[in-house]
């Protein structure tokens, strides 16, 4: 004959189970959305103060990079979410992939132009990161691209002596924004 449980036990046991359940983890297009709402005003504020930069004289816009780039990702870098640019033929030391980027990197640099532009990866202790991908520019090629003026190449050689990001064409990959989100930003 079959035996049931008593129904209070059942009752008992079940919420126990619902205690014991974790939340449910933050799917794909919640850490992207979060990570792109964190990128977005570091990409924007970035993009205009190069631009006005550029306008008044390429050789000065490279300080001007040089100095702003970092402090914008660090303005960018708050509430549980830390941002930041790299790539594979660094400019600056200072810009080196962090361990977990590194792989994403090489796997978004592999894909074709209209492949995926980006990635989501789980992260120890509950951690998120996101890692997109940025392509050449035609503004880009005068401090990237194959021919940069000399007045340009002095300025950068003059602060980034181990520069490896020249010799880009339009439309190649140059490099990633990266995010990392901890849980509560989730
Ligand atoms: C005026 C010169 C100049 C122009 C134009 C320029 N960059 Fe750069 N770029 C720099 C400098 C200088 C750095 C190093 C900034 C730093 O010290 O963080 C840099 C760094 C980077 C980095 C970070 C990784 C690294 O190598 O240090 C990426 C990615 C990048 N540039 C992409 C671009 C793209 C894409 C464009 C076009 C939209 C562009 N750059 C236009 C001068 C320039």
């Amino acid at each position: 004959m079959l035996r049931f449980a008593p129904l209070p036990l059942l009752v008992v046991a079940s919420l126990l189970g619902a205690c014991q359940r974790e939340p449910a983890p933050p799917d794909d297009a919640r850490v992207s959305a979060r990570a792109k709402a964190a990128l977005d005003p570091f990409k924007s504020s970035l993009k205009a103060e190069l631009s006005a930069a550029l306008a008044a004289s390429p050789e000065q816009a490279v300080a001007v990079c040089g100095e702003r780039a970092p402090a914008l990702a660090r303005d960018a870098s708050k509430d549980g979410v830390v941002v930041g640019r790299s790539a594979q033929k660094l400019r600056s030391p200072n810009n080196a992939a962090p361990a977990w980027v590194v792989p994403v990197m090489d796997e978004l640099s592999r894909a074709s132009t209209d492949g995926p532009s980006s990635r989501v990866v789980p992260l120890a202790d509950g951690r998120r990161g996101y890692v997109e991908t940025i392509r050449v520019g035609a503004p880009c090629l005068v401090c990237h691209g194959e021919a940069v003026a000399p007045g340009v190449a002095a300025a950068i050689d003059a602060r980034y002596p181990k520069d490896a990001a020249r010799g880009f064409k339009a439309g190649d990959f140059r490099g990633v924004f990266w995010a990392e989100l901890s849980p509560s930003a989730l």
